[in-house]
């Protein structure tokens, strides 16, 4: 049953494919060539651009008074910050938190002004939650605070996505010397900070279970096999974080899902391996308790903060807002400005599965904090990567002709929206 609600568009998929695709394809050795130059040393001291030294000490006073004046209590029991609305907001110059070519680490599949958007509407909306503030974004707060800490980001290209952005708000506010890299034959990306010891780094587990999605430079075709059960592979390399963002959604939305039944793993290659098929709701919960379980057995939550990202919006129909008949997210320059707008590739089943595992786990005395981005990415048709990207592979004669066909709307420029996970991310670590 609902095998057909769970896949989301065909160009939808072909996008995530594609772009997963096109991400790991060169595997590990090219990785170095998707930063700029990361050794060009950037002189900002603040992330925010080009505002006056007043401006700042209001904004820091600002961040410090609302630190001071919150009582200790958690986020959430104050103030849900995922419910709000985008406010234009092109007069405090507050966003974009940096500048496209202050990144030497953005990659070329985010950075959208080089690859040709001219249109920068997108990058001044402010998140205003119904009914309160949270800080703003301090990086020199931030980075003081994040001193001797590895960060790790756990998941698909979505986190990627996050993990890059959030590298290219700290890295001008730390000093000393700075790299990035990557490891384990391209699953691991890195960025170290060496005199504040500071680590962020991203490890690809779409699924975060094995999956036949795992391999940086092969994972393509339409039928996905997932060994439900095996995770160690991965969460080894999970285990040594002080902060661990995890996100996994899309990639369970597949039309067929064939899921290992022994516990072995992939990687093990027997030859009579059994699969059985099912719906990607039951597929998504399976994995999950995977997770829980190892998460359970492995992490000690005192000392170890665990965040878990919500499911983002992919803008592949226009006509959920109005739009043409086989639009998608293409040439969309301007949020949709009813913030009760709901698209319809969005599961909102899928998303209680994701629910009801966190608060399982919480049961038992671990919190992982969801950070619920889904509402907020709901609006923002405007901020997609669409063909302002690196391509690579040349278009063919269909794609030239109609370019919408090759728009990414799973993707973020950066700078752009996941900047504002990364704040209700930091908001959180730091509350
Ligand atoms: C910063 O602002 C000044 C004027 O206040 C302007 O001349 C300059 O071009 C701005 N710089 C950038 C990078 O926007
Ligand atoms: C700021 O935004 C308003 C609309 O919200 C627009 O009319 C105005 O031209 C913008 N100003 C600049 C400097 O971009
Ligand atoms: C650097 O930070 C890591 C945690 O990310 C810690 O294990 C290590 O001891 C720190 N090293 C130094 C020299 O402080
Ligand atoms: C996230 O928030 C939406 C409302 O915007 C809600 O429907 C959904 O269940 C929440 N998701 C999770 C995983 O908590």
């Amino acid at each position: 049953m609902g095998k057909k609600n769970c896949s989301i568009g065909l160009c939808d998929m072909q996008t995530i494919i594609h772009c997963s695709i096109f991400i790991f394809f060169v595997g590990g050795l090219a990785t170095i060539s998707f930063y700029k130059n990361n050794k060009q040393q950037v002189s900002i001291t603040v992330t925010l651009t080009n505002v006056s030294v007043n401006t700042i000490e209001t904004l820091v006073l600002d961040h410090r008074r609302r630190f001071k004046s919150a009582p200790p209590l958690s986020l959430a029991t104050t103030c849900d910050l995922f419910s709000g609305r985008w406010v234009h907001d092109n007069k405090t110059q507050y966003y974009p938190l940096y500048k496209e070519h202050e990144c030497p680490y953005l990659e070329e599949t985010f950075a959208c002004q080089t690859y040709g958007r001219k249109d920068t509407k997108y990058l001044h909306w402010r998140w205003q939650p119904h009914g309160c503030n949270f800080p703003r974004f301090d990086a020199k707060a931030v980075v003081e605070r994040l001193r001797g800490k590895r960060l790790l980001f756990v998941g698909d290209s979505l986190n990627r996505n996050q993990w890059n952005s959030m590298i290219c708000m700290l890295h001008s506010s730390i000093p000393g010397v700075k790299s990035a890299g990557a490891d384990l034959n391209g699953l691991l990306y890195t960025f170290r900070a060496t005199d504040y010891n500071i680590s962020v780094d991203f490890y690809w587990a779409p699924m975060l279970v094995e999956s036949n999605g795992d391999s940086p430079t092969n994972h393509h075709g339409n039928s996905r096999m997932v060994a439900i059960k095996a995770i160690e592979n991965h969460a080894k390399h999970w285990v040594n974080s002080d902060i661990l963002i995890f996100n996994s959604f899309h990639w369970w939305r597949s039309p067929e899902l064939r899921l290992l039944k022994s516990a072995e793993s992939l990687l093990d290659d027997h030859p009579n391996q059994e699969y059985e098929e099912v719906d990607c709701y039951l597929a998504y919960k399976v994995g999950l308790k995977t997770w829980s379980d190892w998460v359970r057995a492995h992490i000690d939550p005192l000392k170890t903060k665990l965040y878990f990202m919500g499911a983002t919006a992919t803008h592949s129909k226009a006509r959920d807002w109005g739009g043409m008949k086989h639009g998608n997210c293409y040439r969309e320059t301007e949020p949709v400005m009813d913030d009760r707008f709901w698209e319809s590739q969005t599961d909102l089943k899928m998303m209680s599965i994701l629910e009801s595992s966190l608060s399982e786990l919480k049961s038992t005395g671990v919190n992982v904090q969801i950070i619920n981005i889904t509402q907020l990415t709901q609006c923002r048709k405007d901020g997609h990567t669409t063909v302002y990207r690196k391509h690579w592979r040349p278009l063919t004669e269909e794609q030239k002709k109609n370019p919408q066909l090759d728009s990414d709307c799973s993707h973020w420029c950066v700078p752009g929206v996941p900047d504002i996970w990364n704040e209700l991310l930091l908001a959180y670590i730091f509350q």
